[in-house]
């Protein structure tokens, strides 16, 4: 039986944390499909062609590319996985912060999709501490980028702001 995993998250913009944790799950299942939030409540500041785009890119030197797939969804989230019929969700965790937020949604996620389980990765230890919005805030002050993004990441953030 061939397991699909959805990748979900915003995803705004996509860091090297990201690429670890789909990196990571490519050796655990046949299919990643990361899965990008659009129409949110959330404001991004790239939209979700944009953000497709930047993963595309990401990936397009890696071994395992042609077992991602990046798609857009609104609404609820394990809908679109049985849509897609993935049997897991992926997330990652980087500090026991990230946690109770994490462990709240798989829970509610399990109730409203039984047949749908959440996974939790681990980055590399030394990505712990990356995150979207820290990256934005230092792109924003016109920071050095070169550690949190791949460098097409970096430019367009510095097209952004
Ligand atoms: O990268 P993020 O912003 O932490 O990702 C959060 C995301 C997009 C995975 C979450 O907000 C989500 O699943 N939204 C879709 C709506 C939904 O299904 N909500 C119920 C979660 S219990």
């Amino acid at each position: 039986m061939r397991r699909t995993a959805l990748y979900p998250g915003s995803f705004d913009p996509f860091t090297y944390g990201h690429l670890d944790i789909l990196e990571r799950a490519t050796e655990l299942f046949d299919t990643t499909i990361v899965t990008i939030a659009v129409n949110n409540k959330k404001e991004t500041v790239f939209n979700g062609d944009e953000r497709a785009d930047l993963i595309h890119q990401a990936i397009e030197d890696k071994p395992w590319r042609d077992q991602v797939e990046v798609a857009q969804f609104t609404g609820l989230l394990v809908n679109f996985a049985q849509k897609k019929e993935a049997t897991t969700l992926i997330r990652g965790v980087r500090q026991v912060s990230d946690f109770e937020y994490e462990f709240r949604m798989a829970l509610m996620n399990r109730r409203l999709a039984p047949d749908v389980e959440t996974v939790f990765l681990m980055p590399d230890e030394q990505l712990t501490f990356v995150s979207a919005s820290l990256v934005k805030e230092i792109a924003y002050w016109d920071g050095d980028l070169s550690s949190f993004v791949p460098p097409h990441v970096a430019n367009a953030l510095r097209q952004k702001f």
